[in-house]
C-alpha cells in the first residue's frame, strides 16, 4: 500500500542525498487518483515541510491547475527524486540538481507510486521528469504538450516545470499560458 511504501522511502538511504535533508519528501494524494505529476525534486520548503509542492513553484502551479480546471486534491503530486539536495552557503541552503546516479537510486519509488496509484494519465513537469519517462533524448522545448502513449494504456505528456518559469525572465508569461494549455488539455483525455 501507498503509506507503507511511505514509511519504507523515509529511511531510504539509496542514494547519500538523505544525510543532509531534513526528511522524505514523498509523493501526495489519492491512492487512486486517475492524473499524476512528477516534478523534480523538493526546494526548501518541502524539506521543512515534508510534503511536494508548497513553496513558490507549488502556489504557481496551484495557479495553473486552477486556471485549468484540475483540483490539486484530486491529483497524485510526487517528484522524480524525494530528498532535497542543496549546497550551504550561510545560513542559506542553494538548490542543487539531483545528479543522475541519485536519480537513478531514487527511481525505484517513482516506479512503486506508478504501479500502486496505476494513474490513468501522467504529466511530467520539467525536463529531469520528462527524461525519466521518456528516456535522455527527450527534448522539452520540441516536444513540449505532445501525448505519447506509455506502457499499455497510460497517456502521457510533459511540460514547463514552474520552477522554470519563475526564472524564465521575458518568456515568463508565454510559459505560463504554455503550462495552463498543456494541462488543461488533460480534460477529456
Ligand atoms: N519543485 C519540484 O520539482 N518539486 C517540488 O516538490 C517543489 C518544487
Amino acid at each position: 500500500a501507498l503509506v507503507t511504501l511511505r514509511r519504507k522511502a523515509k529511511d531510504c538511504r539509496a542514494c547519500p542525498l538523505w544525510k543532509p535533508a531534513t526528511q522524505t519528501v514523498f509523493g501526495d494524494g489519492p491512492a487512486d487518483a486517475a492524473i499524476m505529476l512528477i516534478g523534480e525534486q523538493p526546494g526548501l520548503h518541502e524539506d521543512m515541510q515534508g510534503e511536494p509542492f508548497v513553496g513558490p513553484a507549488g502556489r504557481m502551479l496551484d495557479r495553473a491547475l486552477q486556471e485549468a480546471g484540475l483540483e490539486r486534491e484530486a491529483l497524485y503530486l510526487t517528484n522524480t527524486v524525494k530528498h532535497f539536495k542543496y549546497a550551504q552557503r550561510g545560513t542559506a541552503k542553494l538548490h542543487k540538481r539531483a545528479n543522475s546516479a541519485e536519480q537513478a537510486a531514487c527511481r525505484m519509488w517513482l516506479a512503486a507510486e506508478l504501479a500502486r496509484v496505476q494513474p490513468r494519465i501522467v504529466v511530467a513537469l520539467g525536463a529531469m521528469a520528462a527524461q525519466t519517462l521518456f528516456g535522455n533524448a527527450f527534448r522539452l522545448t520540441r516536444e513540449r504538450g505532445e501525448w505519447r502513449v506509455l506502457g499499455e494504456c497510460v497517456q502521457a505528456m510533459a511540460t514547463w516545470h514552474p520552477s522554470a518559469i519563475l526564472r524564465g525572465r521575458e518568456r515568463k508569461d508565454a510559459m505560463y499560458r504554455q503550462l495552463v494549455a498543456d494541462l488543461r488539455s488533460i480534460k477529456g483525455r
